[in-house]
């Protein structure tokens, strides 16, 4: 007898949630592709990012090990989504071709400013308040039958090694406010703030 309080479902997608960045990673050119993502996760200055297979971005990463992550404002959502239906892959992969348009421009299409790095080649996307510059240590491999239908895709382990935080958002030396940032949450494929207030710490957070 099924339980009325569960449903048993088959969701198209999985994103329950997750921070918006844009990666910048570096054209064959020189120039750089800025695409958003939003399957990402930290482990000390580590973060995995996980990659369609069709994508620029990946394509790049194979050959050149750089990128930044951007992380983009909440107000930044209409920016985001018009580098949504783009790709810097020319010609457009088949299994995209009816929703993307190949872009090289992504910065002019979206009004946003590249200025240089520190240590990577891939620029930074001045208006967003986080960069972090970063090398692409390693791509893992990931499956799945579900995944293998949208072409595939992998795990990009990448390695901070220069962050940049807008100034009013830094407190002390190195610390971030967190009552003073916050991340574009991607919700079920629509675009969300976190809430105004918070709901409590955990035992290490800073006085
Ligand atoms: C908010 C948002 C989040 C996204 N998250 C991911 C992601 O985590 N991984 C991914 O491969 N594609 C993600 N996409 C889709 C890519 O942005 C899309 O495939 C784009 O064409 C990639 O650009 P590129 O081909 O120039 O690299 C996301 C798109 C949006 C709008």
């Amino acid at each position: 007898m099924p339980d009325p309080k569960f449903r048993t479902i088959e969701p198209k997608i999985l994103y329950f949630g997750t921070p918006v960045a844009l990666i910048s990673s570096l054209n064959e050119d020189g120039t750089t592709n800025l695409a958003p993502m939003s399957s990402f996760w930290a482990l000390g200055w580590t973060l995995v990012l996980g990659l369609l297979d069709e994508t620029k971005t990946a394509e790049n990463f194979a050959r050149h090990p750089e990128c930044v992550v951007n992380l983009p404002a909440p107000n930044m959502w209409r920016e985001v989504e018009k580098l949504a239906p783009l790709t810097g892959k020319n010609p457009v992969p088949q299994i995209k071709a009816k929703q993307f348009r190949f872009e090289k421009d992504k910065f002019g299409v979206s009004g946003l400013t590249p200025i240089a790095s520190e240590i990577v080649q891939p620029a930074r996307a001045e208006q967003c308040p986080v960069h972090m510059e970063a090398r692409v240590t390693k791509l893992h491999r990931v499956g799945g039958e579900k995944l293998q239908k949208l072409g595939g895709g992998l795990a990009a382990e990448v390695e901070i090694i220069r962050v940049h935080v807008a100034a009013d958002l830094v407190v002390g030396e190195s610390y971030i406010d967190p009552s003073k940032w916050s991340p574009l949450i991607y919700n079920f494929r629509h675009y969300f703030r976190l809430a105004e207030k918070e709901l409590g710490k955990t035992f290490r957070a800073e006085k």
